[in-house]
């Protein structure tokens, strides 16, 4: 059988400091004879108390105390690779073309919005959960946070200061207006982009996960289809009723 000796090697001197403060320690022995010049009884107890609390807490620290004067990782040791220097990136960006002077690894998104000046394309996770970076390439939906803008040079860049006519918002920016379909309006140029992509993919007879039969092209843009097809498109407002309702609205307009 092992005895708590056994383990001897292994453990920090603290812990025995700990075990030998609490083993001889008796609280509720007042019958014990004590001269007047020593501690009472419950100064005795509070101070073994208190050595006893730091001795479990540097116990805890031990770990911690080693991992600090533990070598770094290879990783942490291996330096970043240079930067690659910043060159001229030709985008066409809702119909005109701007000359941006970036690095290979910005994403389509910080070019529109730092380099660009085009604000409205709104960064929320920057990693592809939430679709508030929504914005239309060559007409179809993409979360600019996951792509580099270089991969982009020659196509054509929709955002949501594109989208509006010379004088009138769109037929799906009208929608949103008329059916309060937003709250803080964060999420609002993603969702906007969005639906607007979905009803030409409706309309070009795309399927969605709940089409019932994806053979053939769904027969109306129902709720449950609009949900499905917008489900990219988070908003922490939780505006998605009158979400859906606009972007039906935008349908039935556009039919
Ligand atoms: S910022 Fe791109 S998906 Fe959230
Ligand atoms: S309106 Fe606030 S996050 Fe959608």
């Amino acid at each position: 059988m092992l005895r708590a000796l056994d383990f001897a090697p292994y453990v920090p001197s603290s812990f025995w400091s700990l075990s030998n403060a609490m083993s001889n320690e008796h609280p509720l022995d007042t019958s014990r004879e004590r001269d007047d010049a020593s501690p009472a009884p419950a100064d005795l107890t509070r101070r073994r108390f208190l050595q006893s609390a730091a001795a479990a807490a540097a116990l805890g620290s031990v770990p911690h105390l080693h991992a600090q004067n533990a070598p770094p990782p290879a990783d942490a040791a291996t330096p970043a690779p240079p930067l690659a220097p910043a060159q001229p990136v030709k985008l066409d960006i809702n119909g005109r073309e701007y000359v941006l002077h970036i690095e290979p690894r910005v994403t389509l998104l910080d070019a529109l919005r730092d380099y660009a000046g085009l604000t409205g394309t709104k960064k929320g996770c920057d990693r592809g959960q939430c679709g508030a970076c929504t914005v239309l390439v060559e007409g179809r939906r993409i979360n600019s946070c996951l792509t580099l803008a270089v991969m982009h040079e020659g196509q054509r860049i929709t955002t949501v200061e594109g989208l509006a006519g010379t004088d009138a918002p769109s037929a799906v920016q009208r929608a949103f207006i008329e059916h309060d379909a937003l709250q803080c309006g964060y999420c609002t140029p993603g969702q906007v982009c969005s639906a607007t992509a979905c009803l030409a993919e409706f309309a070009a007879g795309a399927a969605s996960a709940v089409t019932a039969d994806v053979r053939t092209s769904p027969a109306q843009l129902s709720d449950a289809e609009i949900r499905e097809r917008m489900s990219g498109n988070l908003c922490r407002c939780g505006a998605y009723a009158n979400i859906v309702a606009a972007v039906r609205d935008a349908h039935a307009a556009s039919a």
